[in-house]
């Protein structure tokens, strides 16, 4: 592999980030990294989700990537700041691209976000929009069930729709016209969600935006060889196959499993 990017997230939702860069950067080789034993991480404590990201990271790096992407809204409110602190590589979140592309779509300056509960108890898409722009309305919402039935595969289930229903009913009230989807597994339910909120309301799919902010701000050597992806998951790699294979519309191929010891953490979370 040739200088490749690396991904990480919780489980498989990053895979609707990778699935964006490998959009626009069709010949950079990738390695995805995806935390399938200890997802969701949106329910943990920052420090928790600190150590898995600095794990995950650190992992990433052992492969000679040349840049990471944090494709984890939790883990980009949580810890990337720590994650820069320990890396020359570049870093890119999910946060800032979301956020700007929010500001561009809205046009009443009433945004709604959606998130695990870590990511919205860290208020940081809040403070990234009021950053930008103090006149915006921000209305935020935890909805931590979407992330283990994107990672159950129950996408299009009817179980799906009444949880979202049940979750937006009084939100939907605050007259937003605009809903950042700030979970990398939600864009997998982006139909579902756009069922329930209708049309009027614009869905902000993080992983559109992050991609679009790679190309640019990088300006990578192109190849001639066709990229070469690899996947790396902590459990299942059955299971991450079978769903990766729903989000990516094609099978995937070269994954393995990794394990972890929590000696090695301690380590590097000391550093
Ligand atoms: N996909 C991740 C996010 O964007 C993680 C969800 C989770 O593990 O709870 O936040």
């Amino acid at each position: 592999m040739k200088n490749p990017i690396g991904i990480f997230d919780s489980g498989v939702g990053g895979l609707t980030v990778f699935r964006e860069i490998k959009r626009v950067l069709p010949q950079k080789d990738i390695i995805y990294f995806g935390d399938t034993a200890r997802v969701p991480y949106g329910s943990k404590s920052q420090r928790t989700i600190i150590q898995y990201s600095l794990q995950n990271m650190i992992f990433l790096l052992q492969q000679r990537i040349e840049m990471l992407v944090v494709a984890c809204n939790t883990s980009s409110a949580y810890a990337i700041d720590e994650l820069r602190k320990q890396t020359n590589i570049p870093i890119i979140g999910v946060i800032e691209p979301g956020t700007k592309k929010a500001l561009e779509v809205t046009c009443n300056k009433r945004i709604g976000v959606i998130g695990t509960e870590g990511t919205i108890k860290s208020e940081s898409y809040e403070r990234a929009i009021k950053a930008l722009d103090k006149s915006c309305k921000v209305f935020s919402k935890a909805t931590p069930l979407l992330v283990p039935l994107v990672e159950e595969n129950w996408i299009d289930h009817n179980v799906t729709k009444k949880i979202i229903e049940e979750y937006l009913k009084d939100f939907l009230k605050n007259d937003i016209d605009t809903i950042i989807m700030g979970c990398t597994h939600y864009p997998v339910l982006k139909q579902v969600i756009q069922d329930v909120v209708g049309d009027s309301i614009t869905l902000v799919d993080s992983a559109q935006s992050i991609a679009e902010e790679l190309c640019a701000q990088y300006d990578y050597e192109t190849k001639k060889e066709p990229a070469y992806y690899s996947f790396y998951v902590s459990d299942n790699p059955e299971k991450f196959s079978i769903i990766g294979k729903q989000i990516l519309g094609e099978e995937l191929h070269n994954i393995k499993k990794v394990f972890f010891t929590d000696a090695w953490v301690v380590d590097n979370y000391k550093r």
